[in-house]
């Protein structure tokens, strides 16, 4: 059968064809358009904004995916239709529902509203593009602590099984991803901040600058980044003080003291709660999931304690949609929790959780 995946929750809007058959799952196509260059001279994504160029490109984000995936007959391939229906941006993910709506009811097809975040876990299932795979088959891994880490979240989230999942730690002000956002932006690197971050931060010295480790040691598995980044707000403004230059390699140096220490407190808690509840897995997932320097650290962590680690594909890292389609055939398959397949009966919710 031949899923169609659509994603629209925040500045990517984004369609993918999945297929699975014979116990393999295979991305056919996974078309991704970014309005990165639109939101960056905001610095940050401005809502309607984001709405409007959703409306403007996804009937062509649709075509393009189809074609690449070499879909014919949409009617007769396509058995499924799955949607962000949350978390994210109200207006950008009305777009994304709107257009789910329509060809659920054109095609007459099944339409399910999916979790963005459940989605990001699910990515953890998916290789390349046009590569296919035997589908993993969660009585093998589970249960399954993920580390979800993004723009909008930092959550530490326990999976007994598909559709089964308890919060048990989450950031209290900023996600990690949108610290990584300021503290770029404080450093005058632009928008999204987390890759340039990164990338200025492999010739940096992250033993320069000691910066606080938030709630390193608090007894719960919850996250702060607030203080972290007004910690760089601080060092900038004292180093300015003392007549220090901000110069190329002073800024590699910060950027890889906050990179280490904002990846630090994941590590060192991610690990505490895979052993505090005695899991045998650990998946990262989420936008910030592309950090190497996260990446390494936490497969080598792994290693050493003897679980089950994976990351996702580098493409499957940032907001797409072959993870939603995914995630959503799991959900159908799995009838752990009740499947609204009516499109007139899928809502939108911007604020979702698990
Ligand atoms: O999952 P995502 O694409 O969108 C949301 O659902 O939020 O995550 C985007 C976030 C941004 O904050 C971006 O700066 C961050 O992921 N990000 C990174 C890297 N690449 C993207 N953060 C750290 N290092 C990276 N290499
Ligand atoms: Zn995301």
């Amino acid at each position: 059968m031949m899923i169609l995946g659509i994603e629209t929750s925040c500045d990517e809007t984004a369609i993918a064809v999945l297929e699975i058959k014979n116990g393999k799952i295979t991305v056919l196509s996974n078309t991704v358009s970014s309005q990165v260059k639109l939101h960056a001279k905001f610095g940050g994504v401005v809502p309607n904004l984001a709405a409007r160029e959703h409306a403007k490109n996804i009937g062509l984000v649709f075509k393009l995916s189809l074609k690449k995936a070499g879909v014919k007959d949409f009617g007769k391939e396509i058995r499924l239709i799955t949607v962000t229906r949350g978390p994210g941006l109200g207006p950008s993910l009305l777009v994304g529902l709107a257009f789910a709506r329509t060809i659920a009811w054109k095609y007459n097809k099944p339409l399910i509203g999916v979790n963005h975040l459940e989605g990001h876990i699910y990515s953890n299932w998916l290789k390349p593009v046009g590569v296919n795979s035997t589908l993993r088959s969660f009585s093998k891994v589970g249960p399954v602590l993920n580390l979800i880490v993004s723009g909008g979240h930092t959550e530490l989230v326990l999976m007994k099984g598909h559709g089964k999942y308890k919060i048990i730690g989450e950031t209290l002000d900023d996600a990690v991803g949108e610290a990584f956002d300021k503290v770029a932006r404080l450093l005058g690197l632009g928008y999204p901040g987390g890759p340039m971050i990164s990338k200025i931060a492999e010739r940096g010295d992250s033993t320069r600058f000691p910066l606080p480790r938030p709630m390193l040691n608090s007894k719960n598995f919850d996250f702060s980044y607030s203080g972290l980044k007004t910690a760089v707000l601080y060092l900038l403004r004292d180093l300015k003080e003392s007549g220090e230059k901000i110069n190329k390699q002073t800024k590699a140096d910060i950027a890889a003291s906050f990179q280490k220490a904002a990846t630090d407190v994941l590590v060192f808690k991610t690990i505490k709660a895979v052993q505090e509840y005695k899991v045998k897995s650990l998946f990262l997932s989420g936008g910030v999931s592309a950090n190497k320097e996260l990446r390494k650290r936490l497969a080598t962590e792994a290693k050493k304690i003897g679980i089950k680690y994976s990351q996702p594909e580098m493409e499957y890292t940032g907001d797409n949609a072959a993870m939603i389609a995914v995630a959503g055939y799991f959900k159908v398959k799995s009838k752990n929790e009740k499947v609204k397949t009516d499109w007139g009966s899928i809502k939108m919710d911007a604020n979702l959780g698990f």
